[in-house]
């Protein structure tokens, strides 16, 4: 029967007996998966294990320095990259949603290969790749973590030359959860929702400035932390805001006003390849719409997705 304690203590037995004294990298996207591969991989090998944490502007408000926190309390041997604003020079203008995916794959890996290089004489790449990656039927998984071979027009960057490492390809979402928790990992890190390796990027529709992040970083960390509040958080499988690239008419004291509208989505599911929206509370609606358009400056309308998947997907892009 297989138990994580049983499995930890194999795997990482596997993964001293393999690696020895060499030298790995792995991208931490903030997700369960690149989490739990790189502690299985600490508890192998400690500080021979060189974790990358890019910031591609795109993360949840604060999320990059959150975890970049939470890594160091976990004893990683992490480096934090701020490239911001990379990603966004490199997504000026662009309001295709594959275009879109095309540029911060591309950037990701050039940010990657230029930090992989900076580690002398690397000879492994870990990554946090799970079963259903592996059989490909639906990958939650972006570029930060599981590095697709269609990114790489003009020949192979460096880093992915190197041996491949990936603890966890014989695991179900679950098992890995449950491997994070004997190994101590904090249950809310554990628990997190799925979150999409493009970002914001794919849930601002159209083109995307620094200003249009900004507002839906603010309009997410309400939906998402009242979740929380309510205790709801754990009953969702994923939630998220869209910031629409339309404007409405509102009133405010007298003034007319004219700004944005944002939708809220969140989903029940076990895979993501089907969903149902969640019937939320109509208190917490309100109140959460009112929090929202009270707090955030451009936005004056919030309505709430009712459509399940299919025939809509998850993401609106
Ligand atoms: P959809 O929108 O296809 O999403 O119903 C299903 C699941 O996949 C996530 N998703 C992505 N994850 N890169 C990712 O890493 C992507 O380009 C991407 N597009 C969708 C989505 O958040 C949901 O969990």
């Amino acid at each position: 029967k297989w138990t994580p304690g049983a499995f930890v203590d194999l795997t990482v037995e596997e993964l001293k007996q393999k690696i020895g004294n060499d030298k790995v990298v792995l991208g931490l996207s903030g997700g369960v998966d690149s989490t739990v591969a790189a502690m299985l991989l600490h508890k192998a090998i400690g500080d021979k294990l060189y974790c990358i944490f890019v910031n591609n502007g795109l993360l949840r408000k604060n999320e990059f320095t959150d975890v970049l926190a939470q890594y160091k309390d976990m004893g990683l041997n992490v480096k934090g990259v701020d490239a911001s604003k990379r990603f966004l020079d490199a997504l000026a203008g662009v309001s295709d949603p594959e275009q879109k995916r095309k540029a911060i794959g591309r950037v990701f890996i050039e940010v990657f290969d230029d930090e992989a290089h900076k580690i002398k004489d690397v000879t492994y790449l870990a990554q946090g790749t799970i079963y259903p990656d592996v059989i490909e039927s639906v990958s939650v998984n972006g570029p930060s973590v599981t590095i697709k071979s269609h990114h790489n027009v003009g020949g192979l960057p460096d880093f992915m030359k190197l041996k491949i490492v990936e603890p966890l390809r014989m695991l179900f979402k679950d098992e890995v959860r449950r491997v994070g928790a004997e190994i101590g990992i904090a249950k809310q890190l554990l628990g997190r929702h799925p979150f999409p390796g493009p970002g914001l990027a794919i849930r601002i529709l159209g083109d995307i400035t620094a200003e249009k992040v900004r507002i839906l970083q603010e309009v997410d960390a309400i939906f998402i932390e009242g979740l929380r509040e309510w205790d709801l958080y754990d009953k969702v499988w994923q939630a998220g805001a869209i910031l629409l690239p339309i404007n409405s008419v509102g009133v405010m004291g007298d003034e007319r006003t004219y700004e944005q509208v944002v939708a809220l989505r969140a989903v029940e599911s076990t895979d993501g390849m089907t969903a149902d929206w969640v019937n939320l509370p109509y208190e917490f609606l309100q109140k959460t719409s009112n929090k929202i358009i009270n707090r955030v400056k451009g936005v004056n309308r919030v309505v709430y997705d009712i459509s399940s998947k299919p025939p809509a997907t998850i993401e609106w892009e």
